[in-house]
């Protein structure tokens, strides 16, 4: 992936995305993100506003967000917006899902819901049985053929999947734009296991989801006032505990940059690493702090400094 401050190309495409995405999970949905408690349509909304304004380009969604609402709150969004937005979705292999007619049939009712003709990028949401990942590989191949998706990646794949994937799609003639996958301060398990390697080595966008640790790497989650609802079940008040030290140490060096925030620094750190992060927000004020994470850079030694001390979590 090409480095640069503004956008880049998305793997070997000609899909251009800024170094920031908007991840648009929380958009209706209730069940995980307590969508109408706190935050409604309008907070989405200038959200979105706010986001593009600031230069980010693209939005990540899936059919399975709200069970669909976050597509047709974007596609709303995307109609009335005067600024060109990159569409990222992703199909849902539920193990009903036996073949390529289903995957035909989600893909229009996802370019319904979004009120497009063609996607910029359609993803395979995980790698779930029964079906092989080769026989998706080769379904989004037709998709590019019968110019429903101008671009196509993967999500949640490991190394030896996306390489699957990959394979069949260059035997099509199309290359995997992108793996979309868990990668944060506090999760870097991709960059052991092997994963961000064989991206850069195949020229595979890697897109970095939960990159602010769905709100833990903000600081204003503690033992004393920890994650609220069915999120907080996966961060226990032992888990806050242990993350403050290296919150402690993000705000320091925050301050060396005109005062970035926490939740700023966690970005910029992916930027850092060459990937791709999409941070979710719930209203205009989360979305602005977060957009604030582009146009600077941490230096090797504070980049390697953050590592020292997650490693210590
Ligand atoms: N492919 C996949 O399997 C997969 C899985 C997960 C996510 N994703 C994608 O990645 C995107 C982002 O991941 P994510 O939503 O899991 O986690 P995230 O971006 O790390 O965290 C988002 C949450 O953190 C809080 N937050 C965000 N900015 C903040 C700020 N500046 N200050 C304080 N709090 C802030 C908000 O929740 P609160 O205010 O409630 O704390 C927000 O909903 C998703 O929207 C989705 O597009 C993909």
């Amino acid at each position: 992936m090409e480095i640069s401050e503004t956008y880049v190309a998305l793997g070997k495409t000609d899909v251009m995305v800024s170094r920031i995405g908007l991840g648009a999970w929380a958009w209706g949905d209730r069940l995980f993100w307590s969508y109408g408690r706190g935050y409604d349509i309008e907070d989405v909304r200038a959200v979105f506003k706010l986001s593009l304004e600031e230069g980010i380009n693209w939005v990540d969604t899936a059919e399975s967000y709200g069970s669909g609402q976050s597509e047709r709150l974007l596609g709303g969004f995307n109609a009335d917006s005067y600024l060109p937005v990159v569409i990222a979705t992703k199909f849902m292999p539920f193990p009903w899902r036996l073949g390529k007619g289903t995957f035909r049939k989600a893909l229009r009712r996802s370019l319904d819901r979004l009120r497009l003709h063609s996607l910029d990028l359609y993803q395979i949401h995980w790698p779930l049985p029964p079906i092989s990942v080769e026989t998706w590989a080769d379904a989004l191949a037709d998709a590019v053929q019968a110019k429903l998706v101008r671009a196509v990646g993967v999500s949640n794949y490991n190394e030896q999947q996306m390489r699957a994937a990959n394979a069949v799609l260059a035997k099509r003639g199309v290359p995997l734009a992108s793996n979309q996958v868990l990668f944060n301060l506090l999760d870097r398990k991709i960059e052991r296991n092997g994963l961000l390697k064989a991206c850069q080595e195949l020229n595979i966008g890697l897109i970095a989801y939960s990159p602010i640790s769905q709100g833990v790497l903000t600081g204003k989650y503690t033992p004393d006032r920890p994650i609220p609802g069915v999120r907080g079940r996966r961060y226990p008040r032992a888990y806050l505990a242990r993350v403050q030290p290296l919150v402690q140490r993000m705000r320091e060096i925050g301050q060396q940059h005109d005062g970035k925030t926490p939740a700023q620094v966690a970005i910029n750190w992916l930027i850092c690493k060459g990937v791709l992060p999409i941070p979710g927000a719930k209203n205009a004020r989360q979305a602005q702090e977060n957009a604030g994470a582009l146009g600077w850079r941490l230096s090797d030694d504070e980049v390697a400094d953050l590592e020292l001390k997650a490693d210590q979590v």
